[in-house]
C-alpha cells in the first residue's frame, strides 16, 4: 500500500527533470521505509557484551599527527573540498529560517564567517578550496539569498539540496502527504546520513571527482571551530583512510553524542539511542566511553561514489517519532553522517582538542562567543589569549532568554566574561551596557520579580536574588 501511494504521489507530477529527481527520492525513501518494517519485526537489540571502548589504534591523538609546513600540505588543499550541513532551521532559538543565517558575531552569520575562513584560506594557501552546503528544502532559497553576495569573492559556493522525505502515519503506516506539493508539516529532510546520497544525486560528486578533488571536509554549519586544519589532512592524505571522524573528550556535559566502539572489531559510531536501557548509565559514564563524535568528518569522495553505488550502503536507522499540530502520531525515518563510519576502509578517529567543537545551540552558547572570551580572526574563532584559564566558562542562561530576540533585548552589549566561572541567570533579568561576570555569578529573579543589573556593575562570585532595582 505505501509503494502504491508512492507511485500515486509521483504520477502528479508533470514530466521533467523535477519529476525524475522525486522518483529517485521516493525510491530511496521506499528502501528505508522497507528496511524499518524488517527491523521492527527483526531487529536484535545491540549485543553489550560484544561493545568494548576503542582500540588504541583507531583514535589517534591529535597531538602524535606528524608536524608539517604549511608549504607541504598546500598541494593537498587543491584536492580538497569543504562541506557544510545546512539543511537545519533555527527554531531552538526561536528563528525562522536557516540555522546559518543567524547573526552570531559582530552582525556576521555562520554563513558568513565560514565564507571568510575559506576566503582567507585560499588567500593564504594559493589553493582553491570549494565551499559546498547541502541545503534542505527548507534552507534554500534563504541560503541562497545569502550566498549571492559572495559571488565576486575568491571562493566558489556551490549548493544542492537534500532529499524531502514524507512523514507516515504511525498506525497505518502511510504517508501524509496526499500530493507532492511542500505543504508544512507533511514532509521533512531525513537527517545528514542522507548527504551520500543527495551528493551522488546531485551530480556534484561526480563533478568534484572530474575537477581532481579528492576528499571532502563535512561539518556541522554551527560548529564555529571547524575549521580546515592542515594536519589533519596530510594525515588523511599518509594514512590513505577512507574517513577520518574528528572526535573530542567528554565532559559531563556532553552525555548525548555518540562514541566510537569497538564491535566485534569493527569500529563503529554507537548513539545513546542505540544503548540497551539497561545500559544508559554506563554509556553515559565519562570514564568507559572517554570521546564523542564532533561531527567533522574527512572522507574520500572516491569512497562516497563506491559505497553509494554499491547499494549496501546502509546506515543505521533512527526513528524520530513525533506528532502533528491535531496530534496524529507521525514517524519520520533519518540517519547520521556518521553512522557511516563502519562502511569505510581505515576508518579511525583523530581526538583533537575542544576548541574544534564550538557549536551554537542555544543563546548560552552565543553568550559565550558573542562575548571578549574569544576573538575573531579572519572568520575563526581564538580563545582570548588574556583568558587565564584554558576553560570555558559553564553559562545556563534560563527560559526568558531562550529566543534571540529575548536575549538580545535582556543585554544592552555582552558583558566581559574573562575572568567568568559558573554564571547562572533564571527569572526576569536584565543587564545594562558594560557589565564584568566573575568567578561564580547566580542571579535569580523571582516569579514576578524583575532584577536590573546597573551599567558598569562588576559581579564578582555573587549570588543576587529577589526583586532588585538597582
Ligand atoms: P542536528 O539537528 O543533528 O544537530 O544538526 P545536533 O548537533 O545533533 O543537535 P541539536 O538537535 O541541535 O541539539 C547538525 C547539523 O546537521 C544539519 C544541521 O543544519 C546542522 O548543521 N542537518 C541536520 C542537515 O543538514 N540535515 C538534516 O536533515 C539534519
Amino acid at each position: 500500500a505505501v509503494r502504491v501511494d508512492l507511485d500515486g504521489l509521483i504520477n502528479k507530477m508533470p514530466p521533467g527533470p523535477e519529476k525524475n529527481k522525486f522518483s529517485k527520492e521516493m525510491d530511496d525513501f521506499y528502501r528505508l521505509f522497507t528496511r524499518y518494517l524488517h527491523e521492527k519485526k527483526h531487529s536484535k537489540p545491540l549485543d553489550w557484551e560484544k561493545v568494548r571502548g576503542p582500540k588504541p589504534e583507531d583514535v589517534i591523538m591529535y597531538k602524535d599527527l606528524k608536524q608539517r609546513d604549511i608549504e607541504d600540505v598546500s598541494p593537498l588543499l587543491n584536492k580538497l573540498a569543504v562541506l557544510k550541513l545546512n539543511g537545519g532551521l533555527g527554531t531552538t532559538m526561536g528563528c525562522v529560517g536557516p540555522k546559518s543565517a543567524i547573526e552570531v558575531r559582530d552582525g556576521q552569520t555562520f554563513l558568513d564567517l565560514t565564507v571568510q575562513q575559506i576566503e582567507h584560506l585560499n588567500h593564504v594557501s594559493g589553493a582553491d578550496v570549494p565551499l559546498i552546503l547541502m541545503n534542505s528544502f527548507n534552507t534554500d532559497e534563504d541560503t541562497s539569498k545569502i550566498v549571492q553576495k559572495y559571488t565576486t569573492h575568491n571562493v566558489s559556493i556551490c549548493t544542492f539540496n537534500q532529499s524531502r522525505y514524507p512523514r507516515f502515519k504511525a498506525d497505518s503506516n502511510l504517508p501524509l502527504a496526499q500530493n507532492p506539493e511542500n505543504k508544512p508539516g507533511l514532509w521533512y529532510p531525513p537527517g545528514h546520513g542522507d548527504l551520500y546520497e543527495s551528493f551522488a544525486n546531485s551530480g556534484l560528486l561526480d563533478q568534484l571527482l572530474e575537477e581532481g578533488k579528492e576528499w571532502v571536509f563535512v561539518s556541522n554549519v554551527d560548529n564555529l571551530g571547524a575549521t580546515v586544519d592542515p594536519l589533519i589532512l596530510q594525515h588523511v592524505a599518509d594514512t590513505g583512510a577512507e574517513f577520518v571522524m574528528e572526535v573530542t573528550d567528554k565532559t559531563k556535559a556532553d552525555i548525548k553524542g555518540g562514541t566510537i566502539i569497538d564491535y566485534d572489531g569493527q569500529v563503529r559510531l554507537l548513539e545513546i539511542a542505540q544503548v540497551p536501557k539497561a545500559h544508559v548509565d554506563d554509556f553515559k559514564r565519562v570514564k568507559k566511553f572517554k570521546i564523542f563524535n564532533t561531527n567533522n568528518l574527512w572522507i574520500s569522495l572516491k569512497a562516497i561514489k563506491r559505497l553509494v553505488e554499491s547499494q549496501k550502503f546502509d546506515l543505521d536507522l533512527i526513528v524520530n517519532n513525533k506528532s502533528t499540530d491535531d496530534g496524529t502520531a507521525v514517524i519520520q525515518l533519518e540517519t547520521a553522517v556518521g553512522a557511516a563510519i563502519k562502511h569505510f576502509d581505515g576508518a579511525h578517529g583523530v581526538n583533537v582538542p575542544r576548541s574544534r567543537f564550538l557549536p551554537v545551540k542555544s543563546t548560552s552558547d552565543l553568550f559565550l562567543v558573542t562575548s571578549d572570551l574569544y576573538l575573531l580572526e579572519n572568520g575563526q574563532m581564538r580563545l582570548n589569549p588574556k583568558r587565564m584559564f584554558k576553560t570555558v566558562p559553564v553559562v545556563k542562561l534560563g527560559d526568558h532568554f531562550k529566543k534571540i530576540s529575548d536575549y538580545l533585548a535582556r543585554f544592552k552589549t555582552p558583558p566581559q566574561i574573562l575572568e567568568l566561572d559558573h554564571l547562572t541567570v533564571t527569572g526576569d533579568v536584565s543587564f545594562s551596557s558594560d557589565v564584568t561576570l566573575e568567578g561564580t555569578v547566580i542571579i535569580v529573579a523571582n516569579h514576578g520579580a524583575h532584577i536590573d543589573i546597573p551599567r558598569g556593575a562588576i559581579l564578582n562570585d555573587k549570588v543576587v536574588s529577589g526583586d532588585l532595582r538597582l
